[in-house]
């Protein structure tokens, strides 16, 4: 029997992430959202293009979760998406709420799925999801990550005119303005890139690497990127559903890995059947220990806000 993927959220990122997961074959997909006809339409319109892509799994939509019963990984996409003068931090209490309400729902419905948050602001939705759900934290992971690496790697592909493929390198922390572009990991064909690029030059793809959502959503002015972050999504089901052991950076629960306690954010793990399978331990500068930790304070401050309103109902 083939596995079963379940996406929450028929929108710009949730629909592009399905037709890339329906085109590997692999997995039948369910595709909800609360707005009728939409997931349906979307879904039919992907399945009739098996035929011609080649793939031979099912794929449908619906508005409610009883066709999602029993799924491997869910993939949570629903809520709202910044606009132009909007933060991912301005979005908090709209999709806190969406994301709480989903993650019960996908909870009852498939208890021992993996889920993949997707929803901003993304660590504090990982801890929504997290409390919602009572899973533990190995089957609770943020997609951020892959996608702020693949931005880093296809500026430095531009400026170096190399592959994308041959860049290696790792954004972590929260998923915001004070992501930590790992420049002393960086790599092009095994050469440190500060060997490559000086340092003011290098300075600046950090900080387009840093504003890369935001340069999207000036572009696009009604919503924000989806075609690189389902990429992102697709390759973190890829290495769950097919076992694949992949060393991915993701946003995960710390449990006193580098320095942080009870705290989602970004850090190399190694991604499997069993989901988080392992937090990979990189020994950092001091100058990227700090940046880690202000980004961390940064994720910790939206956690306490959510905290509050959640006490004060
Ligand atoms: P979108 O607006 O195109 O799609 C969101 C969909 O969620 C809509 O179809 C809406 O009807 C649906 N929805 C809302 N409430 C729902 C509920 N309770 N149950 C089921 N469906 C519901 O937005 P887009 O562009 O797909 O972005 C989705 C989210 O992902 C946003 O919060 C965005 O900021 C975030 N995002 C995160 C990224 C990351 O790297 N973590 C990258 C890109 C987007
Ligand atoms: C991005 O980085 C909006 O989080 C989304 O493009």
């Amino acid at each position: 029997m083939r596995k079963k993927v379940t996406i929450v959220g028929a929108g710009q990122v949730g629909a592009t992430a399905a037709q890339r997961i329906y085109e590997r074959g692999y997995a039948d997909v369910v595709l909800v959202d609360i707005v009728e006809g939409l997931p349906q339409g979307k879904a039919l319109d992907m399945l009739e293009s098996g035929p011609v892509v080649g793939s031979d799994a099912n794929i449908i939509g619906t508005n409610s979760y009883e066709e999602t019963a029993g799924s491997d990984v869910v993939v949570i996409t629903s809520g709202i998406a910044r606009r132009p003068g909007m933060s991912r931090d301005d979005l908090l209490f709209t999709n806190m709420g969406i994301i709480e309400g989903v993650t019960k729902q996908v909870a009852r419905h498939s208890p021992a799925s993996i889920i993949i948050v997707v929803t901003n602001p993304l660590d504090a939705m990982c801890h929504a999801a997290l409390d919602a759900s009572g899973f533990p934290r190995e089957r609770i992971i943020g997609q951020a990550g892959i996608l702020d690496t693949a931005r880093f790697r296809t500026f430095l592909s531009q400026e170096l005119h190399v592959s994308v493929r041959d860049i290696s390198t790792y954004v972590l922390g929260g998923h915001g303005d004070t992501m930590v572009p790992l420049v002393g990991y960086t790599t092009v064909g095994g050469v440190p890139v500060s060997n490559l690029i000086p340092k003011a030059r290098l300075d600046q793809i950090v900080q387009r690497t840093r504003d890369g959502g935001g340069e999207i959503v000036n572009l696009l002015k009604t919503g924000s990127a989806y075609y690189a972050p389902s990429a992102g999504v697709t390759e973190m089901v890829d290495s769950i559903i097919l076992d694949q052991k992949r060393i991915l950076p993701c946003t995960v629960l710390l449990k006193g890995e580098y320095g942080q306690n009870n705290l989602f954010i970004g850090v190399p793990v190694k991604l499997g059947a069993k989901g988080l399978e392992e937090i990979i331990q990189l020994k950092l500068s001091a100058e990227e220990e700090a940046m880690l930790k202000k980004s961390a304070g940064a994720v910790q401050e939206l956690v306490d806000v959510m905290k509050k309103k959640k006490a004060s109902g």
